[in-house]
């Protein structure tokens, strides 16, 4: 039977779900953005809890208990990750949205799965008949609801068992990830009818397309650690997820969820933009799935890179263009889909419609880039997949990565399209090959590596620069020594040291370990172990032994200069996700006395407003003065205090969380007891380094006092040799400057007239040839424009002639060429001119009647002008 009414769109589905929880209590919650804020144990949001994991885990507190929200969600890297079956079947994503609503300690499982039931059976209007459910094997509870609350009949209620291999590993508990939130889970399946294969949730062929899943109610009542222990959550809550696109395409009878009407604009603007008619294939859906998540990841400050989130990034991008470039398209096309889908989608995802523009720039730089390659990669492949062959090579593999910048699942997906595996372990042994051989060169700096396996050094360097330590090891040429004599260099192991070894940006310290008799030169600090620092010198008095008392004292100037460009390098990076955008992370960071250098996401140059504006921020921030807290905690308990932590960074078990003014980061370093201590700080480059990555050098200080003493002493000598008072500089160059360019006319004009008089008396130098007048002669100062009118002039004079014309400036030569027209028959001016031009080491050409040439060699040009008569007469 035919519905009367029209389907409900992609856009009406959303709509009726937020109502009808509204309706029942809930708060709507706008969608969170893709990168989880805070949470380096989640690559990306994979489902509609993660905003509110805390809340679940007690140690975040909303002002409602329910609430609902359609999430931005991506699956793709990470402990959820569909990537590589997109395009190939009906229902994967890597982006997709989730329906989703919860109770914070408030309803339970009854209240959700009743409301459930209700919004699709009397909202939606699915008939009650074609739905099943699951229940995690020892959830009695929720089977009871299904059975006796709702009246399913029994045969349709399933239990599952921990079918993934061990406790709680089931279809039916549910995880965000390897640790956090979880409980058992209660799913919803639709029946799409027996003409499509597949069978019920837990029989042999529950993967066929007939029973399709299509929302989870998980009960949250643990916490999992990484134990694999579980321990109850505060209070329990629900939270559930459906799959937009899944429900969609139940709802407008369609089978695929490629089919949807928000897909069915995306693919017919992904045909477009590629050329394809056959709206059928897959690469269309690959292309379509993918704008949606790398256009939501840059809107969510996502550029693509090579490590963490960026390298996800950059993988599916490059994917989608493999699959354009398959379709016939040679050139970037993956960026033109961003506006249809910011039309499709912006109204629902305000920052995606915010970001359009960046978006298109970010998507297309990339897809230009590998563009770049491409084509040379694919032909690599096609050659190493010759006819037979079953697994390419791990070397290829890596060689592709290396060089041609395809991610290895990239050409692990062009080679199952011709049924050929990946060597993944050679690729692999060539990658850390390759690591291991980049280690060994850029490794020690000073010495060889050490053998060190004694106890760790206490590092007092936070609170006091000088400190007595005792010498436990030395190295001579990386070998243990018990001594160093004077003028030896070596590295120096104390039990307790205030010397700062580089790490997390911030240089080795610096300084001098005296004792009776002797003195080691501290010239850098780096870390043998972990917990292990090295002192790098040589002695400059006496002889150093194991187990001698020294004063180990840090050279204070210095580093007090480092620490107020490290302290000032997290004032300017909060300034700069507030003036640039919050997709503005850290790409790394060197600091020393000198200067902080700073690298960081972001896809356009800094324009000199946004620097005054970053410098005034941080200059304000140094001016409160406020003192610096550090506090050493847990890694939890870190991630409670909204720290700023970088993705990809591993750190301890036990952190340091910095507060500098209003900036709140995790960092080791070393830093000044208030933000008055920077005093001035100031900007001094700014510049790209790679495709979206800008860097920024600025210094503090003493530094930054005597930068400004240079350009101030610059603009006086200025001043001085303009005769003017430093206010005026700009006025009076002014006027300088037009003076210059008044000047330039007036010579202009006064060369011109000198050439053209110089001109007049050529006329009498003209030879005649047989009737045919020939004149080559020079004309100094004369420029082009003068050399063409004085030919113009003599052609007048002359009547029947050909002329050439030079005019010498240093080594260079300017030459032109006229025939009067009734002579064109047997000399032509840019033979002539070519003719000459030889000779004076260049060459040229043009018209029969006017030519121009140059050249570079005016040693020849007498000889030169002195053939022309002969040449000429050879053609008259
Ligand atoms: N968080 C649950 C899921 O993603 C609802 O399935």
């Amino acid at each position: 039977m035919k519905n009367a009414n029209p389907p409900l769109s992609v856009a009406d589905i959303r709509k009726s779900f937020l109502d009808f929880f509204e309706s029942k209590g809930h708060t709507v919650v706008p969608s969170s953005p893709l990168v989880p804020g805070n949470d380096p144990t989640l690559m990306f949001t994979n489902s509609g809890m993660v905003q509110f994991k805390d809340v679940f885990l007690g140690t975040d507190k909303r002002p409602y208990v329910r609430a609902a929200s359609v999430q931005a969600c991506l699956r793709a890297g990470g402990k959820h990750n569909d990537l590589e079956n997109v395009g190939y079947t009906a229902r994967h994503h890597t982006f997709f949205e989730m329906l989703g609503n919860w109770s914070f300690g408030d309803y339970f499982k009854r209240e959700s799965i009743e409301w459930g039931w209700e919004l699709l059976t009397q909202v939606y209007g699915l008939p009650p008949e074609k739905l099943t459910a699951t229940v995690y094997h020892e959830d009695d509870e929720a089977y009871d609801i299904w059975t006796k609350v709702i009246g399913l009949p029994p045969e349709r209620v399933i239990r599952i068992n921990d079918n993934k291999g061990g406790k709680y590993k089931s279809d039916n508990f549910w995880m965000m990830a390897d640790t956090g939130p979880c409980g058992p889970c209660s799913e919803i399946f639709y029946d799409h009818g027996p003409h499509i294969p597949g069978g019920p949730p837990g029989s042999p062929d529950e993967d066929g397309d007939r029973f399709i899943e299509i929302w989870n109610h998980v009960f949250m009542q643990f916490e999992m650690h990484e134990d694999g222990s579980v321990t109850p959550l505060p209070a329990p809550c629900v939270d559930t997820g459906m799959g937009l696109e899944r429900l969609a395409a139940i709802l407008q009878h369609v089978h695929s969820n490629y089919e949807i009407d928000l897909f069915e604009r995306l693919i017919q603007a992904a045909s477009e933009a590629t050329g394809c008619a056959d709206l059928a294939h897959p690469s269309l859906k690959v292309i379509a799935d993918h704008i949606r998540a790398t256009a939501f990841l840059v809107s969510d400050g996502v550029i693509p890179s090579n490590e963490g989130r960026g390298y996800v990034q950059r993988r599916i991008i490059r994917r989608a263009i493999r699959h354009g470039y398959k379709l016939g398209q040679k050139k970037p096309f993956f960026h033109k889909l961003v506006p249809v889908l910011v039309e499709l989608m912006g109204a629902a995802y305000p920052r995606l419609q915010a970001e359009g523009r960046r978006v298109e720039e970010v998507l297309k730089a990339e897809e230009e880039r590998f563009f770049e390659t491409l084509a040379n990669g694919m032909e690599i492949l096609d050659d190493a997949l010759i006819a037979g062959r079953k697994e390419l090579p791990g070397h290829v593999a890596f060689k592709l990565h290396d060089t041609y910048g395809f991610p290895l699942d990239l050409t692990q997906d062009v080679c199952r399209e011709r049924g050929v595996t990946v060597d993944v372990a050679g690729f692999d042994e060539a990658m850390a090959a390759q690591k291991a051989a980049g280690r060994a060169a850029g490794k020690f700096k000073m010495d060889k590596a050490v053998d060190y396996s004694g106890g760790a050094n206490v590092f007092t360097g936070y609170d006091e620069l000088s400190s007595a330590s005792k010498i436990i090891a030395i190295y001579q040429d990386g070998v243990p020594a018990n001594a160093l004599k004077d003028g030896q260099s070596g590295i120096v192991v104390l039990d307790t040291t205030p010397f700062y070894a580089e790490s997390g940006g911030q240089v080795g310290d610096s300084g001098v370990l005296a004792g009776q008799g002797f003195e080691f030169g501290v010239q850098d600090t780096q870390k043998i172990r972990a917990d292990v620092y090295g002192h790098h010198g040589v002695m400059t008095q006496g002889t150093l032994k194991v187990g001698d008392a020294v004063d180990a004292r840090v050279d204070q100037t210095t580093r007090a200069a480092t620490m107020r460009n490290h302290s000032v390098t997290h004032l300017m990076h909060k300034a700069l996700r507030e003036v640039l955008g919050a997709h503005v992370q850290q790409k790394g960071s060197l600091v020393d006395a000198e200067k902080t250098r700073f690298d960081f996401a972001h896809n356009a140059p800094v324009t000199p407003e946004q620097i005054i504006e970053i410098e005034r921020r941080v200059n304000e921030e140094i001016l409160q003065n406020a003192a610096t807290q550090a506090r050493v905690m847990d890694i939890d308990s870190a991630q409670k205090t909204g720290a700023m932590m970088l993705f990809g960074e591993k750190y301890g078990e036990t952190v340091r969380v910095l507060d500098i003014g209003t900036s709140r980061e995790l960092c080791g370093g070393t830093h000044v007891k208030a933000t008055g201590d920077i005093g001035l700080f100031k900007i001094t480059s700014e510049g790209g380094v790679a495709a979206g990555v800008r860097r920024i050098e600025a210094i503090t200080g003493a530094n930054a006092l005597a930068y400004t003493q240079a350009l101030e002493s610059s603009l006086h000598s200025v001043a001085a040799t303009l005769r003017a008072p430093t206010g005026e500089v700009q006025a009076r160059l002014g006027q300088v400057l037009d003076q210059v360019k008044a000047l330039e006319k007036e010579i202009a004009q006064l060369k011109g007239k000198l050439a053209s008089s110089q001109g007049d008396d050529l006329v009498s130098q003209a030879v005649d040839v047989k009737g045919l007048k020939v004149l080559a002669a020079r004309l100094d100062g004369a420029d082009a424009k003068t050399l063409r009118d004085t030919l113009d002039k003599l052609k007048d004079k002359l009547k029947t002639a050909a002329i050439v014309l030079a005019a010498v400036e240093g080594d260079k030569v300017q030459l032109a060429a006229a025939v009067t027209k009734d002579s064109v028959g047997k000399v032509k001016a840019g033979e002539l001119v070519n003719f000459v031009a030889q000779q004076v080491g260049g060459k040229g050409g043009g018209k029969p009647d006017m030519a121009m040439a140059g050249g570079t060699d005016a040693s020849g040009l007498p000889q030169a002008l002195q053939s022309v008569h002969g040449w000429v007469a050879e053609r008259v």
